[in-house]
């Protein structure tokens, strides 16, 4: 929702600054509080009094012009609920990666914690510069979100991939943004992610195909959600919040045990291994005359069931991957494990689950009811699923 929110945008030196002009009437309209801060150059391409009319506000542009005692980028990152810098030109987006706070634009975005939304607009080559791919990357690991240019003609003649994305995605962007912004705002959430590793020795494992893809969605669809998350995870992501690198199904439990007492929600998406090697050797097993061998394996510990028998007000989902008969597993399950909710998916099915950036779940409570949640993004399906169990 749009009205009565506070959105800062921030416009920096690119022919598609004029574009702005309409997105913030679209803003107005909407009923939000527009304030736009400018790098000296984006007043080449677009003037100081439109932007003050559009937006009914001062525009802000000088770092020292201080009317206030609070030093203007303060002020201004405190006001915001929302910063959304379009365009945004590769200096910019460089600057901002680096920590660089050079005029009152990039010094925002430097004490800005809340959530930023960057469209990116320049010349093909630009976009495709190692540099500014290294520092895009690095901004969406701090939890900003990129809305990638389009291809099409560009203003310096050149056709590529640099055009400033439609005014109707950055709307929708920033709508979507500050609707869910803090749904889950105060509550913990843990999510685990990834297959766990057991090892055989020093060089050999057992594991499983899981991604963690799910599992990372999840996380950080609750980070845009307002929460704070803890990411328990055998595999290297590099996220805004809190992860814990783990290996194995023990070291993933103990993980969760540190974290479990203060948490609101417990989203095991991780693949855990049922079983681990009974004797790990320290020296690399070497390959005998035997034409067959035997690998003995004990039982891991079912954490999600163990957790489920002594938790007290925390949420508990559980995931299970079928691969025939879907929702008659997914009942048993939820009713073995003793979990709130189980997420199931078909991994017979090539176009979804394992590795895929699709998925289409069922969902079910302990009360019986069940909703699908029909093929589409990862990060889609991790929205509904927390939508689905925090507002039931
Ligand atoms: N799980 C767990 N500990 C285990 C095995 C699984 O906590 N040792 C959790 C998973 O993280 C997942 C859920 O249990 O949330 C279901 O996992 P799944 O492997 O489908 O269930 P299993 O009980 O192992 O059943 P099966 O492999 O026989 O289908």
């Amino acid at each position: 929702m749009i009205q009565n929110k506070n959105i800062l945008i921030g416009i920096t030196g690119g022919i598609a600054a004029y574009k702005i002009c309409a997105l913030i009437r679209d803003f107005k309209k909407s009923g939000a509080e527009v304030k736009v801060v400018c790098t000296p150059n984006a007043l080449n391409f677009v003037t100081k009094l439109t932007l003050q009319n559009l937006t009914q506000n001062n525009v802000f542009i000088e770092e020292f012009d201080i009317k206030d005692w609070k030093p203007e980028h303060i002020s201004l990152s405190d006001w915001a609920d929302i910063m959304l810098i379009a365009p945004a030109t590769a200096n910019t987006i460089s600057k901002i990666a680096q920590g660089i706070a050079d005029n009152l634009l990039t010094s925002i975005a430097c004490a800005f914690s809340k959530k930023m939304i960057i469209a990116p607009a320049m010349n093909c080559k630009m976009w495709q510069n190692e540099g500014v791919k290294e520092n895009i990357k690095k901004l969406e690991t701090r939890g900003a979100e990129i809305l990638e240019p389009e291809t099409g003609f560009l203003a310096c003649g050149y056709t590529g991939k640099g055009r400033l994305c439609s005014l109707e995605k950055i709307y929708n962007a920033v709508d979507e943004a500050l609707n869910y912004s803090d749904k889950l705002k105060d509550q913990k959430v843990v999510v685990t992610a990834g297959g766990t590793i057991e090892d055989i020795d020093p060089v050999r494992y057992i594991s499983n195909y899981s991604s963690g893809k799910m599992g990372l969605s999840i996380a950080k669809a609750a980070y845009d959600m307002g929460a704070q998350v803890v990411l328990i995870t055998t595999k290297d992501f590099e996220c805004p919040f809190k992860t814990v690198k783990v290996k194995s199904a023990i070291e993933m439990q103990n993980a969760i045990y540190e974290e479990f007492g203060n948490t609101n929600y417990l989203i095991m998406s991780a693949a855990v291994a049922d079983y681990r090697v009974k004797n790990y050797s320290d020296q690399k097993l070497k390959k005998g005359n035997e034409e067959t061998i035997t690998l003995e394996l004990v039982k891991n510990p079912d954490i999600l069931a163990e957790l489920c028998k002594n938790k007290t007000s925390q949420v508990v989902v559980g995931f299970c991957a079928e691969s025939e008969n879907l929702t008659e597993n997914a009942k048993s399950k939820i009713e073995k494990k003793g979990c709130d909710y189980l997420v199931a998916n078909d991994i017979s099915r090539r176009d979804i689950g394992f590795n895929s950036n699709d998925n289409e779940v069922i969902i079910l409570d302990k009360e019986g009811n069940i909703n699908k949640f029909e093929k589409a993004s990862k990060k889609v399906i991790a929205r509904k699923i927390l939508e689905w169990i925090s507002t039931k």
